[in-house]
């Protein structure tokens, strides 16, 4: 088992899949290793890229307004992707990139343990729940595998793309709330 910090140092310096050749930062996730619950994207986008941290562009604007709706900020919760390098001109990650990357979010779980964990879109839902997972019937629903609570919402860039769909997320997020206080 390792350490968070050389996890973290094996994520920044990774070879593992070709956007290590494109990426200008890896983006490990970012929050509290005490977390309760985790969120999980897809990957990182342009301004994470720059920046080497999770959802610091619009959608981390969109995803912090959905955190604090249920009275909780960045450092209470842990958030990360499913893919630790940026896809060039944002395309989804390929199979074999989510593949290779995927140790590091089992190990940051492992790290971790969260009991909740909330895909946030259709790339990590279909990775952590069902590949054929469909997000705009089944968000807001849970189920419990392994000890650990899973449900998926709106990605924040999609909400982004279709306003209509903040609602539909607060709503969500206030099933969330309800799981995380009775855990
Ligand atoms: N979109 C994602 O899926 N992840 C990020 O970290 C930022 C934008
Ligand atoms: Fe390594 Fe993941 Fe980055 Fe690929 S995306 S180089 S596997 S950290």
């Amino acid at each position: 088992m390792y350490t968070y910090e050389e996890l973290k140092n094996f994520v920044d310096h990774c070879p593992r899949c070709p956007l290590s050749g494109t990426r200008n930062h890896s983006v490990m996730g970012k929050g509290s290793l005490d977390a309760r619950m985790m969120f999980i994207a897809e990957a990182p986008g342009y301004n994470e890229d720059r920046d080497g941290v999770p959802f610091t562009g619009p959608s981390g604007t969109v995803f912090d307004e959905l955190l604090a709706e249920i009275g909780l900020r960045r450092q209470d919760i842990y958030l990360t992707n499913i893919v630790k390098c940026h896809p060039p001109k944002n395309r989804d990650p390929l199979p074999e990139e989510q593949e290779a990357c995927i140790a590091y979010l089992k190990y940051e779980t492992l790290l971790i343990r969260p009991q909740i964990m909330v895909c946030l879109g259709r790339i990590a839902a279909q990775r952590i729940i069902r590949p054929d997972y469909r997000i705009t019937r089944e968000h807001g629903t849970f189920l419990f595998r392994k000890n650990t609570w899973l449900t998926a919402v709106y990605h924040p860039s999609a909400i982004l793309r279709d306003p209509a769909k903040l609602e539909e997320a607060k709503e969500d997020f206030r099933k969330i709330q309800e799981k995380y206080r009775e855990l």
